[in-house]
Formats: structure tokens, C-alpha cells, sequence
């Protein structure tokens, strides 16, 4: 991180007492750190601290006349290579989305050319807010060159008592993201700068089984835990895309930097997908949707009789044929989830459907698929297939995404349209 030019934007949370942690963490790796904090910050934290820490004086007002004879503002905002505010507050995620620029943090936002990514802390319950969820969503439309990277939150306990989403991320997470990015800059030896495989792009994906009411108690459902779904999300994020996880229901704590939508029927997972797809640029299905649900959802409890009983079933919307049908669709992954005649099956759906790449998986094994935390899965498109082997979800979820930069990247590189990729087994010396 030598030389990195990193703002730290500090706005008025709790977790302020946090951002010295990370200010130390950031000098002690060897970047020139300037911190700005909000009024609000200087409520919780004093701005000597940061000055001790940064060797520079904290900048505060957008009008002071002295700081601003020394490095102005948009110098300033040029100055960074990265803008980090942490913690960002729900107050400043608002102002952030709908392009005020009334202070001097969100007016440094607005005029710096550099990625900003923002930690946000606030209580769960605000978090939670459906109007806080959209303004995190467009902080994603806020620049054309690349969406605001949303760190965290975390769940856990809160300062105020509360237990749930909204707590900030712990500072060496944050310090191992902004070192990512900075690596990621690095990585090409041949000194052509790299942002992260998936910087700028958006990513939709479902994940989890569906519910299928038969009457206000019971219902039709699968054994989805949704841990292959959540692995692609988390690892998207790492990949510098903007994600959106629609999930039915499972009990997993939400991936940080992912903006979570919960459904719990197909026909609300089919809404809240199509809500969401317009502007990605990737869509995974990996949900176990329902393919049928009863016809008709008793309004009481339904008695049982020493009858027999016949349910009548009817088809739910395809989710993600839907998507693949779009004129304007995302490059668009299915899964397969098939017990005999894997590869066969597979490659039926991604013809049926229309995608532009299929995940097989066998799930009558035990050891992988549904609820395992691992997979053992073969990626096929419509002029190859590679079998990306046994692996932890988090790892098949990389090779998974790996395979999808491959592909984005050749659909926007011309000379390479025609290529097949190349599909040899993999083998573990692939991995990094
Ligand atoms: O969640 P886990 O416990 O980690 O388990 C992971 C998994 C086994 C669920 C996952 O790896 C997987 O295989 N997901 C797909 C399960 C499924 O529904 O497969 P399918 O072959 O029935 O469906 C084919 C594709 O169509 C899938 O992408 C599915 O999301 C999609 N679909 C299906 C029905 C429907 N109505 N709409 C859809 O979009």
C-alpha cells in the first residue's frame, strides 16, 4: 500500500471509535491517509486523534478558508485514490445516493474521480428500512464509471442493545478490501492496471428453495439451504461487483457488501428478480424454485379425513428462462439440479431455456448439492463444458465466477468471439 492515497471519511456513528483502528492499520501498511470527518463524527470521536495518527490536519467544513488555502477541495478530491467512509452513516448513505453535496465529505464524493466504497454502521432496524435498502441499491447508479463498493454490514449485537444487521465492519476487514483493490491494481506484472475481475459490474442472483402455501400452515418446499447461492454472492462482492441476492427462505446471515431481498413463494421470487434484473449485467439463478404450486391456498387449516387426498398442482413462471427471454438480458446462469443423466439433462435446460450457462450438479450424492457445504459441478455453455470439481462452496463459487468473467470478458473483446474456452478438467494447481 506504500504511497496510496486513502480519505477516510468518518461520519457521526458509534463506530466511529472504530476508524482509528483502521486509520493505524492503513498507515502502518504505508498509505498517506487524510481524514474528513462529519460534524456528527466529531460528536463521537476527537479529530487530534486522527491528526496524531495521519500526521495531517483532519479536514471538517467545506468553507474554511484556511484549509482551503492549503489544499482545496477538488484538490483534495483529486488527491485520493480512494475515498473510504467508514462508518457511513444511514444519514450520509441518503445524501451520498441523491447527490447532495452540502458537506464537505458528500461534496468530495461528488468530485472525486477515484472508486469510493462506504462501511455502513447504523442500528439494525434502520438498516432494515426499506427506504435505507434503496438508497444503498443506487448508491450502484451514482457514477457511470463504477458503482459505490458497500462494505458490511455485519450481524451481530449492537451498541444500543439491538441484535441484527447494521453493525460496521470490523476495521481489518475493511483494511483487507482496500488492500484487494489496491492488489488487484497490481497484479499484472506487466504493469497494465487491473481493477477486480468483476469492478463496475452488476450481479443478481436467487438462492434458497421456494415455499408453496397449501393452507395458513402447511406448505411445499426442498431441502435448498441456500449456501451455494450466498458463496456466489460473497465472492462476487470480493470480485468488486455490485450484488443483489434475492433468498427465499434459509437462516444465513447476509454476505457483507450484499444488498439482500427476501421472498418466500416463486411467484415473489419471479417478481422481485424482474424488479431488480433491469441493469445487471449478470443474473445467476442457483434457487431451487418450485416448479408447481397448488392451485388454490386453503384459507383455513385443512382437516385431514380418513380419505385420501388429491392436491392439484399448477405451473410456476420460469424465473430464469424469463430473464434469458428479455431483449435487454444479463448474461444469464442457470443451474441444474438433476440425479441421472447429469450432463445430458443439463445441457437440455441450457438449450430450453435459453442461457448462456448452465451449472450441472448431481444431487442425489449425499457429500454435495443441497445443504452440503460443498459441490462438485461442471460449467457448460453452448460450445464447451468444464468440470470444475469437489470443492467448499466458497471455492466452486469462485471457479464459478471465473468462468463468468471469461465469458463477459470475451462477449465485450471482438477478437476473441469465436474462441471456445478452454475446457480441460480442472485441477487444483488452476486455483490461486
Ligand atoms: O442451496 P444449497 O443447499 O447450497 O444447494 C444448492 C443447490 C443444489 C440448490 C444448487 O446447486 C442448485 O442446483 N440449484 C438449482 C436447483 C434447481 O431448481 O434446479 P432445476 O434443475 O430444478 O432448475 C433449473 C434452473 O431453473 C435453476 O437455475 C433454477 O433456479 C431455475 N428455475 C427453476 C424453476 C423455476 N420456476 N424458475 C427457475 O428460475
Amino acid at each position: 500500500m506504500n504511497g496510496k492515497k486513502v480519505l477516510l471519511g468518518i461520519t457521526g456513528g458509534i463506530a466511529a471509535y472504530k476508524s482509528a483502528e483502521l486509520c493505524r492499520l492503513l498507515i502502518k501498511s504505508g498509505a498517506d491517509v487524510r481524514v474528513v470527518m462529519s460534524a456528527g463524527a466529531k460528536a463521537f470521536m476527537q479529530p487530534l486523534t486522527f491528526q496524531a495518527l495521519t500526521g495531517h490536519e483532519v479536514r471538517d467544513s467545506l468553507l474554511d478558508e484556511r484549509a482551503e488555502s492549503g489544499m482545496g477541495h477538488i484538490e483534495l478530491a483529486r488527491w485520493a485514490d480512494i475515498i473510504v467512509v467508514a462508518p457511513a452513516t444511514a444519514n450520509f448513505i441518503a445524501h451520498l445516493a441523491h447527490g447532495f453535496a452540502e458537506d464537505l465529505l458528500t461534496t468530495l464524493c461528488l468530485a472525486t474521480p477515484a472508486p469510493i466504497a462506504v462501511a455502513p454502521a447504523m442500528n439494525q432496524q434502520m438498516w432494515s428500512k426499506k427506504i435505507t435498502q434503496k438508497n444503498v441499491q443506487a448508491l450502484a447508479d451514482i457514477s457511470d464509471c463504477q458503482p459505490v463498493l458497500v462494505w458490511g454490514p455485519d450481524e451481530g449485537s449492537q451498541a444500543c442493545g439491538d441484535v441484527g444487521p447494521g453493525r460496521m465492519l470490523e476495521p481489518a476487514d475493511i483494511f483487507a478490501r482496500i488492500k484487494a483493490l489496491f492488489s488487484a491494481d497490481a497484479m499484472d506484472a506487466s504493469g497494465k492496471s487491473e481493477a477486480l475481475p468483476l469492478a463496475g459490474k452488476r450481479v443478481l442472483i436467487t438462492a434458497g428453495p421456494t415455499r408453496e402455501s397449501l393452507d395458513p400452515v402447511r406448505y411445499i418446499s426442498n431441502h435448498s439451504s441456500g449456501k451455494m447461492g450466498f458463496a456466489i454472492a460473497a465472492e462476487a462482492v470480493s470480485m468488486g461487483a455490485a450484488v443483489t441476492l434475492v433468498s427465499g427462505p434459509v437462516s444465513l446471515p447476509t454476505p457483507s457488501g450484499v444488498t439482500r431481498v427476501d421472498v418466500s413463494s416463486a411467484q415473489q421470487m419471479y417478481e422481485a428478480v424482474l424488479a431488480n434484473v433491469p441493469g445487471m449485467d449478470v443474473f445467476v439463478a442457483s434457487a431451487a424454485v418450485a416448479d408447481y404450486r397448488p392451485e388454490q391456498i386453503a384459507s383455513q387449516k385443512i382437516k385431514k379425513s380418513n380419505e385420501g387426498m388429491v392436491i392439484h398442482l399448477i405451473r410456476n413462471p420460469d424465473i430464469v428462462a424469463t430473464v434469458a427471454g428479455l431483449t435487454k438480458r444479463p448474461f444469464t446462469v442457470g443451474f441444474a439440479a438433476e440425479t441421472n443423466d447429469v450432463l445430458s439433462y443439463a445441457k437440455g435446460k441450457l438449450q430450453k431455456k435459453g442461457l448462456d450457462l448452465i451449472i450441472a450438479n448431481d444431487v442425489s450424492r449425499s457429500d454435495i448439492g443441497f445443504n452440503s457445504d460443498h459441490n462438485d459441478v461442471t460449467a457448460i455453455w453452448s460450445d464447451g463444458e468444464q468440470s470444475l470439481g469437489m470443492a467448499n462452496k466458497s471455492v466452486v463459487a469462485q471457479r464459478i465466477l471465473r468462468i463468468i468473467t471469461e465469458h463477459l470478458s470475451k462477449l465485450s473483446s471482438p477478437v476473441a468471439a469465436g474462441e471456445n474456452l478452454n475446457n480441460k478438467g480442472y485441477s487444483e494447481s488452476d486455483d490461486e
